[in-house]
């Protein structure tokens, strides 16, 4: 089974007008402050912010953001981070794929209070994995990511990696109205909920329209791709040069896995891939999204002078993080999550709270999907489990819908054959009809969810928990 091309949403020509904007790579401004030794302390605001993608026509579209393009951080550094919530709205930050303390993990409403507007919170936490990860929104998501909460992450290895050049592209989609702003009036949509989440009509790299990224030819690169969309599965076409996948969910893979062809990339996933650029001066090189027509530029890795450069080897690997191993012994636990619901899906009826409703009455609490029967976050834990266990979750698509499935706060290996066979995830995509038997090794003690990261499918029903003991 695969992800066939018609869930690759068509675009509407509004991102195809706008013409490229001549942004180089996001710059780090690093404004930690010396606290007490060994912490580093950063402040984080989340804001309103303006875009001017459309200038010099037309009016900046008004978005939501953090204040910095990225954030870097260095394995095992503790860091202190305060969130300040400049929003009208509560808010929460979710340190996506990171294996910290339960209480630092930004799930609004289970691991803490929401940020009240004008309100501050202390995210403390020491990195134990380098590697690509991502902040976001953890309160009212589907919303508040559509709107721009979120910021990508890297976790810096100890020692520098051997490129020349280490790149971050955040892709994104955005729904804007008629006048060419952010399209508030279709949030929570309930066909969005139904159907395949909420899908954009402009896609941006690190928030800009096709930009272009300085490059040098003969130089080997580090590009660090990320998805933040709500619901967008996106197949990358990348420049055909030498590649090889890195890393997948910040996790490095045993041996650098060559790679060409498109590159699936759903909701929360990442990639990091090393590619050697070719020797030449001058030139553009596009990554563009497949689409059921023709490919659609998204951003140029623009060539602009050249490096001396003899034969590489291959890429070695990345220094491996401390992850548990999974080892080849039966599971602690096995339990399997059936995924039900949807348009054209077969639920009846399921569990919401205390009551079983039907589908009608469902609905009309916004409730459309269902884990084993129960919508939304259940009281009792999928699984409870001691830290240090061997869990197996087998995931059943019961949906005429792909999902992104993430687990909060652990890795996990998956037996789809889609992906390469050893690769750690904190999320997979999973296709219609598809099933499959995710393994990891509890992590820290605490709550931590298991949702479809095609957010207005998590608001719609599909959250789930386990506890750690
Ligand atoms: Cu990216 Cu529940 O998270
Ligand atoms: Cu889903």
């Amino acid at each position: 089974m695969s992800l066939s091309r018609r869930h690759f949403i068509q675009l509407s020509a509004l991102g195809l007008v706008a013409g490229p904007t001549l942004v180089s790579a996001s710059q780090q401004s690093e404004t930690g402050l010396k606290g007490e030794p060994g912490v580093r302390r950063l402040k984080l605001a989340l804001k309103p912010e303006k875009r001017h993608w459309f200038a010099p026509l037309g009016e900046p579209v008004g978005l939501w953001a953090f204040d910095r393009d990225q954030l870097r951080l260095r394995q095992g550094e503790p860091v202190e981070i305060e969130v300040e919530n400049q929003l009208p709205e509560p808010s929460s930050v979710h340190w996506h794929g990171l294996r910290i303390d339960n209480a630092m993990d930004g799930v609004s409403g289970l691991t803490q209070a929401p940020i009240a507007p004008g309100g501050r919170f202390v995210y403390r936490f020491t990195p134990r994995d380098a590697g690509t990860y991502w902040a976001h929104s953890h309160h009212k998501t589907y919303e508040q990511l559509a709107r721009g909460l979120y910021l990508p992450l890297i976790v810096e290895e100890p020692e520098p990696v051997a490129v020349n050049r280490d790149l971050v592209l955040t892709l994104d989609d955005w729904r804007l109205n008629d006048a060419r702003q952010f399209d508030a009036a279709s949030l929570g949509a309930m066909h969005d909920w139904a159907h395949g989440g909420r899908t954009g009509n402009l896609l941006t790299v690190n928030r800009q329209l096709k930009p272009r990224f300085n490059v040098k030819g003969g130089e080997r690169v580090r590009l660090r791709l990320l998805n933040t969309a709500n619901a967008r599965i996106m197949a990358l076409r990348l420049p055909d040069l030498p590649s090889w996948i890195w890393a997948k969910d910040g996790q490095p893979l045993a041996t650098p896995k060559a790679h060409s062809g498109p590159l699936l990339l759903a909701p929360a996933e990442r990639y990091d891939l090393v590619i050697d650029l070719p020797a030449q001066e001058q030139g553009s090189l596009a990554v563009q999204l497949e689409t059921d027509g023709a490919p659609i530029d998204l951003a140029y890795l623009q060539l602009d002078g050249h490096i001396e450069q003899g034969p590489r080897d291959d890429p070695r690997p990345l220094p491996a993080n401390p992850l548990a191993q999974l080892g080849d012994g039966p599971a602690d636990h096995s339990v399997q999550l059936d995924m039900t619901g949807g348009a054209m899906g077969r639920l009846r009826q399921a569990v919401y709270g205390d009551q079983t409703l039907s589908v009608r009455e469902l609905v009309q609490q916004k409730q459309i999907w269902a884990f084993n029967g129960v919508v939304n976050m259940p009281e009792m834990p999928l699984l409870e489990v001691r830290s240090g266990d061997l869990v197996e979750v087998e995931m059943l698509n019961n949906t005429r819908w792909p999902h992104s499935m993430h687990l909060h706060g652990q890795h996990f290996q998956s037996d789809l054959t889609r992906y390469h066979p050893g690769l750690w995830h904190d999320t997979v995509v999973m296709a219609p009809g598809e099933q499959t038997r995710i393994r990891f090794r509890a992590g820290n003690p605490g709550s931590w969810l298991l949702h479809c990261h095609m957010i207005e499918h998590q608001a719609a029903g599909m959250v789930s928990w386990i506890r750690v003991l």
